[in-house]
């Protein structure tokens, strides 16, 4: 925010991102980012002009004529350095800008890592306006959890039946306990672990780019055979605790919608109603050809890819891919018809498990009502300028920092629903309909 009051000029939609251009592909970084890469550029460009500095008011003064032969012995000492002593400047500046570029990769590499790029080519990318919590009623504020914006509050609330559509959002952190990698965590999320295993890969979220996977469809299709994303329900992986928190919602009838932005099915699996899920980015339980469009069978997709070979279709022999939404794809009909009144209805947003660095999916958490309560359940903490959490007025946004397993657990016992939920997550075996047919063929 400081940054801000520091360039008047920018005004409060700027605030947040600048519009950046790889190739024909708009992506949108934030400020602090840019910032941070052109602070670095403008250190390099710095610590070069100082290291050429140091260098060459030597090489002028040693170019000028002295008039005092006294004084020349003593400028020829400052000016003309001996050549060892030329050669240790120049190492020095050589040092110097290498420390430099290096710190410049650093910091690219975490800008990168924290890139916010747009999915979805149709749906624009609004841009989000920063919320001043003054600019709403005291009284109503207070009123959103009675001035003390934390879990009990939220528990509450459910207890006594205040929340009747709930919205529930979800990301990678989600599954991180069923021992699917998330994407932007920095040890073993896969944009890191994917920079290894496929260097040619010239930023990891290529591996999701549409006009890289007609080229380079391989990265893509390993993915989709490890983490088992193609394909009705997930053979590798079952869902986790906190997956249940919606079907639990769902049976208590205050469930308004699931939105992931998960590809690996394990909502489903849960036995929550189809129905009461958006796959915001699609998912693996179809495929169609990249050129031609035409629907494929989606099982047949599957053993073309889990034999490792390339999906082709049979009508133009073009690429097919299960229907996961990439960088530069429109997201499904479905997110657009629905998150409007959906998230005009909610009274209650449950965020969690994602960094919320994708538009127009992280955009979601501003189009509910300005009175309602918005529950963040993640092990790192998120976007500033999306929540008031740090916002001294914070009348609305808790944030639980943990695992979601750990955050739903709390906030299912605080509501006294403990057994049931229990119940639910006990009837959890081999609820994955492919392991279900694993274990049926094996008999
Ligand atoms: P990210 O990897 O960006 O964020 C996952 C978040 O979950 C991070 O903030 C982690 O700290 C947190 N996290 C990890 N494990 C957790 C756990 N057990 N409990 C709680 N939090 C945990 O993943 P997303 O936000 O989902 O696109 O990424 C959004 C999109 O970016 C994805 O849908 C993907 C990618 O490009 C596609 O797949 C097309």
């Amino acid at each position: 925010m400081e940054k801000d009051k520091a360039s008047p000029k920018r005004n409060d939609t700027e605030k947040l991102t600048k519009q950046v251009s790889f190739s024909d592909e708009i992506i949108e970084i934030p400020i602090p980012v840019v910032d941070q890469i052109e602070q670095s550029s403008a250190d390099i460009t710095n610590e070069w002009k100082a290291s050429k500095k140091r260098i060459e008011p030597a090489a002028a003064k040693n170019a000028e004529p002295s008039s005092k032969p006294g004084e020349k012995v003593q400028e020829e000492k400052e000016a003309t350095p001996s050549t060892e002593e030329k050669v240790a400047q120049s190492l020095d500046s050589l040092n110097a800008i290498d420390i430099m570029w290096k710190k410049f990769q650093n910091d690219f590499d975490k800008a990168i890592g924290g890139l916010v790029g747009s999915i979805g080519k149709s749906m624009g990318s609004p841009q989000l306006v920063i919320e001043d919590p003054e600019s709403v009623n005291e009284q109503d504020r207070l009123e959103v959890l009675n001035g003390n914006p934390t879990l009990e509050q939220i528990s509450m609330g459910l207890k006594s039946g205040r929340y009747k559509n709930v919205v529930v959002m979800t990301g990678a952190g989600m599954s991180t306990a069923a021992g699917i990698p998330d994407f932007r965590s920095p040890d073993k999320g896969l944009y890191t672990t994917l920079k290894k295993s496929y260097p040619e890969l010239n930023r990891p979220e290529d591996i999701f780019d549409l006009s890289y996977y007609k080229e380079t469809p391989e990265p893509f299709c390993k993915l989709c055979r490890e983490l088992d994303l193609c394909g009705v329900g997930n053979a590798n992986y079952k869902p986790t605790k906190a997956h249940y928190l919606s079907l639990l919602l769902a049976k208590k009838k205050i469930l308004r919608r699931t939105y992931t932005q998960n590809i690996d099915g394990l909502d489903l699996v849960t036995g929550l109603p189809q129905e009461l899920l958006v796959e915001a980015h699609g998912g693996g339980r179809s495929a169609s050809c990249v050129e031609c469009g035409e629907a494929q069978d989606v099982e047949q997709v599957r053993k073309v890819i889990n034999e490792k070979g390339i999906p082709r279709c049979a009508k133009c022999s073009g690429i097919c891919k299960p229907d996961i939404t990439f960088f530069g794809e429109e997201l499904p009909k479905r997110f657009a018809e629905l998150k409007e009144d959906d998230f005009c209805e909610c009274d209650l947003l449950i965020v969690m498990g994602t960094s919320l660095q994708v538009v127009p999916f992280c955009h979601l958490v501003a189009d509910v009502g300005r009175l309602i309560p918005r529950l963040v359940i993640n092990l790192s903490e998120i976007r500033d300028e999306l929540f008031l959490f740090k916002h001294e007025k914070n009348y609305r946004d808790v944030f639980e920092k943990s695992t979601c397993d750990a955050g739903v657990q709390r906030l299912v016992d605080l509501c006294g629903w403990k057994s049931s939920f229990a119940k639910l997550t006990k009837s959890n075996v081999e609820k994955s309909p492919r392991l279900k047919r694993k274990k049926k063929t094996k008999k």
